[in-house]
């Protein structure tokens, strides 16, 4: 029983050796793509960075960045990946967690405050493509849509979701396991679905 305790020590030991230099490297490149970030920042696993320098990037304080299998096991199989393009602007709010997340920013996201993110989940601002097929087909360069989108505070996104451009997400409001969200959620009610559907109203002490 002592061995195994020992082997447990040390195991949670190296665990610990090896998260720092993933949070100091993380802060560094932040710091190198002009990034703001607030203090508390937590960080497990590798985060995929592409920030443009024109992009605005706000981090805010307490923010958790899990990547991979680290902490969250719904993260398992995905990493978190912020890309952000030229004049685009990204805020994520304080105490906020983002848990193998792919955030692709053309435009503006904004994420608020204690908002949890679960694993798998997808945040796009862009069509990414033009409708038109000569214009695809012969680079799309400034023809493609946009629309910001918004994420309240104290939302619960669960893992593998798509949310797409022009949507907002009200405070509170709960989105089901692999949705595909095309429209506005109202604050404090859960949808669910692709696309993603009301389902019901949050009962309960709002705080
Ligand atoms: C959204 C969620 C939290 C709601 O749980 P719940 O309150 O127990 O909801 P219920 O199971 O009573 O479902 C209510 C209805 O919504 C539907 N529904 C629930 N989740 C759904 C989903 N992800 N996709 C499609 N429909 C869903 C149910 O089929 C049910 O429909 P019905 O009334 O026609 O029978 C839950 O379904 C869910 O998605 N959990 C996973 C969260 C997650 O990804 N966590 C990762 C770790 S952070």
């Amino acid at each position: 029983m002592k061995v195994y305790k020992l082997i447990v020590f040390i195991y949670t030991l190296c665990g610990k050796a090896v998260r720092f230099p993933h949070l100091l490297i993380l802060r560094f490149r932040l710091i190198c793509y002009g990034v703001k970030f607030g203090k508390g920042l937590s960080v497990r696993g590798w985060i995929n960075l592409h920030i443009s320098p024109r992009a605005k990037v706000v981090i805010g304080n307490n923010v958790m960045l899990k990547s991979g299998f680290a902490d969250n096991p719904t993260a398992c199989s995905s990493k978190t990946c912020l890309w952000c393009y030229r004049g685009s602007n990204l805020v994520i709010g304080d105490n906020t967690g983002l848990f193998g997340t792919t955030i692709i920013c053309s435009e503006s996201i904004t994420i608020g405050n204690k908002t949890l993110i679960a694993g798998g989940t997808h945040i796009y601002d862009s069509n990414f493509h033009s409708m038109d097929p000569k214009v695809r087909t012969e680079g799309d360069d400034g023809q493609v849509e946009t629309s910001p989108v918004n994420i309240g505070n104290q939302c619960w996104i669960g893992s593998r979701c798509i949310i797409l451009k022009g949507v907002t997400i009200g405070d509170q409001a709960v989105i089901g396991a692999g949705s595909v969200v095309t429209k506005d959620v109202p604050p404090r009610q859960v949808w669910a679905g692709n696309p993603a559907r009301f389902v019901k109203e949050i009962i309960g002490e709002s705080k």
